[in-house]
């Protein structure tokens, strides 16, 4: 029998209670099994056993993990996700981050999935504190996390993450990088009326809060000894995988051998913030970093120098056309990193792929929405 419950449809009386189920995926390349346990969702129990099921953002907007169920019953977590709205849910389509398995079911995935050989890096379920809640600008505040089992990431990864009384998980990208983690640093971008960042700027409520996290998870990530030259493209809070890149960067010298780029749009100059960082790693570039702050909103002239970072350049426009005009020529050899809200991530695309020629091999990207 296939069968979808929505969550929050039911009187709590009648609600389905989730059980432990072996859930049974079929794929295009073979069947596979995993324990789901009570209240996880049918991705992140399947990411967890190892398996590459297909996802983006984890989090019920992009609709990249959608499956069929084939038997048996799920609950739907967050009937009005974005992602789900091209879902033929007739057919028993649903987002395997928004579903829990009532029990033993059969999905069907259509596409490649692997397991993966080795435990490294695979994600799981954590709780964390937080700790050092800090306003960077009016609207972007970072905190750090101490985490209850230490956590090894790639450079541009992220975590998902519940806050407590909160309905759903949302994605945080990491801006720190070292192995065997024990502590995580992200940074929030607030949006009006958005439920984390009311959360996190109101009230004192977020420090020493206990959260829960998932993850590692995200393919943007950097590895050293692809030795590649580096762009980076980010808007706003995007910037947050950028520094996790050039703090993996640093500890490897890596821009001693091979140039970097790092464009990153704000609205004003008083929204740019990690200044100081920045300088920092342009100080120990060897001259073959760049970074560039992009204004969108106010004009900042020609050749113009961050007036605190005069190593830091600024330009006025937004952050992909900005990008644009100053890469022309220099995308020989070069990966390119793009995060930041949709419409930005896609002029960003864009960009790249029809004027810097890159091929999509030689993009990884964030979509933050
Ligand atoms: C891969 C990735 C990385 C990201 N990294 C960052 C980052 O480093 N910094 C940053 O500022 N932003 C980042 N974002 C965006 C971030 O995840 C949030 O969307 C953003 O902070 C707004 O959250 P909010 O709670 O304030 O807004 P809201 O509008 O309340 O919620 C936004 C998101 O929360 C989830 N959500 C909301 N309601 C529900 C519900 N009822 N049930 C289930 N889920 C729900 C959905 O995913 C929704 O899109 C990232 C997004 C992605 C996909
Ligand atoms: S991964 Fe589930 S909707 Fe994006």
């Amino acid at each position: 029998m296939t069968s979808l419950a929505r969550a929050d449809a039911l009187p709590p009386e009648l609600s389905a209670t989730p059980k432990p189920g072996v859930v049974t995926v079929e794929t295009k390349s073979g069947a596979f099994n995993f324990a789901s346990d009570p209240g996880e969702t049918l991705l992140y129990a399947g990411l967890r056993s190892g398996l590459t099921l297909p996802h983006e953002c984890a989090t019920g907007t992009c609709g990249t993990c959608r499956a069929r169920v084939m038997s048996g019953e799920v609950e739907i977590c967050w009937d009005a996700a974005p992602g789900a709205a091209k879902l033929k849910r007739d057919k028993g389509d649903v987002l395997m981050c928004q579903a829990r398995a009532l029990g033993d079911c059969v999905l069907r995935v259509p596409s490649e999935v692997a397991q993966k050989p080795v435990r490294h890096q695979i994600p799981a379920h954590r709780t964390g504190i937080v700790e050092n809640v800090r306003r960077l600008t009016p609207d972007v505040t970072r905190f750090e996390v101490a985490l209850s089992e230490p956590m090894d990431f790639d450079a541009g990864q992220f975590v998902v993450v519940e806050a407590p009384g909160l309905e759903g998980a949302r994605a945080y990208s990491m801006v720190n990088y070292g192995p065997g983690a024990d502590r995580i640093e992200l940074v929030v971008k607030r949006k009006p009326g958005g439920g984390f960042g009311d959360w996190l700027f109101d009230g004192g409520a977020a420090e020493g809060a206990r959260i829960k996290l998932f993850g590692p998870l995200g393919r943007a990530t950097f590895h050293p000894e692809e030795n590649r030259n580096l762009l980076m493209i980010a808007g706003g809070s995007g910037i947050a995988g950028m520094m996790s890149i050039l703090a993996r960067a640093a500890a490897h010298d890596y821009f001693r051998d091979r140039k970097g780029y790092v464009f990153f749009g704000v609205r004003t100059l008083a929204d740019g913030f990690y200044l100081e960082q920045f300088a920092r790693s342009l100080r120990d570039g060897h001259g073959n970093l760049e970074v560039t702050l992009a204004i969108s909103n106010e004009d900042v002239g020609s050749d113009a120098r961050h007036p605190d970072h005069p190593d830091v350049k600024l330009a006025t426009g937004f952050v992909h056309e900005v990008a644009g005009q100053a890469m022309v020529g220099r995308y020989e050899d070069v990966m390119a990193y793009v995060a930041g809200p949709p419409p930005m991530v896609d002029g960003a695309l864009r960009t790249l792929i029809a004027q810097g020629g890159l091929s999509p091999s030689s993009i990884r990207y964030d979509k933050f929405g």
